[in-house]
């Protein structure tokens, strides 16, 4: 361990961490930033807070120029995080999220995050993709939309909510659909992307797995 956190200090190293919704790659990407002392950017947010902010100025979220420009205009105090979680918050971002226009004005913004002293880890849809293709890790994280969905009940089920297992399962189908299916910059693995599919595993694997993966990929000679 101690080889590879003086590899991480010794040059700046990008953790490219992508993934369809309620994969569980936000709690992931976390802890790995915290493991490695890595900055780290929760993409989503981004396109959360841009949904937002169209949703409450009563723009039509499917309207390019008007939602780009809205991209173009997002500050750091449009991120608070609690009213940008959440199932709404998410479908806003995936319909804002389809424009070029908003994903061009958040391009710089992302790369320049990675580019900073240290490197970053990165979550979103298409790190290892289009903002980071050179990144020296990548790794697309997965689960069935079935175990994706349960998850989701589970977590609603425990702050009191009833569970409707169908209903979520529905949504996160959608949601795939809409991410994995646009035409600019959609969900997909990266070629040199690791695969870790989450569907039986719990939090601590997957934490240790995408460890092993870090691991051996900076220890590989370059
Ligand atoms: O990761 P998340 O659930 O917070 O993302 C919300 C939506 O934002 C997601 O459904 C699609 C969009 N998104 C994206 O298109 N590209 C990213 N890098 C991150 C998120």
């Amino acid at each position: 361990m101690a080889g590879i956190a003086e590899a991480v200090r010794r040059r700046p190293v990008v953790i490219a961490i992508d993934g369809p919704a309620a994969a569980g790659k936000g709690t992931l990407a976390k802890r790995l930033s915290q493991h490695y002392d890595l900055p780290y950017l929760d993409t989503g947010l981004l396109y959360r807070g841009i949904g937002k902010l169209a949703f409450d100025r009563g723009v039509d979220l499917d309207d390019p120029i008007a939602t780009g420009d809205i991209a173009r205009s997002l500050a750091p105090d449009h991120l608070d995080e609690a009213p940008l979680r959440g199932h709404e918050a998410g479908e806003r971002a995936s319909r804002v999220a389809v424009h070029p226009s908003v994903r061009q004005a958040l391009e710089d913004f992302q790369r320049a995050f990675a580019a900073g002293p240290r490197g970053a880890v990165l979550d979103g849809r298409d790190i290892g993709t289009v903002i980071c293709p050179g990144a020296d890790v990548k790794i697309f994280v997965t689960a069935s939309a079935e175990v994706r969905a349960r998850r989701r009940t589970d977590e609603l089920a425990a702050k009191g909510r009833p569970p409707e297992f169908e209903r979520i399962l529905a949504e996160v189908k959608e949601r795939d659909a809409r991410d994995a299916g646009r035409a600019t910059a959609p969900l997909k693995p990266a070629l040199d992307a690791h695969l870790l599919d989450t569907s039986e595993m719990d939090i601590e694997t997957a934490f240790w797995t995408a460890c092993g993966l870090i691991d051996r990929s900076l220890n590989r000679p370059e």
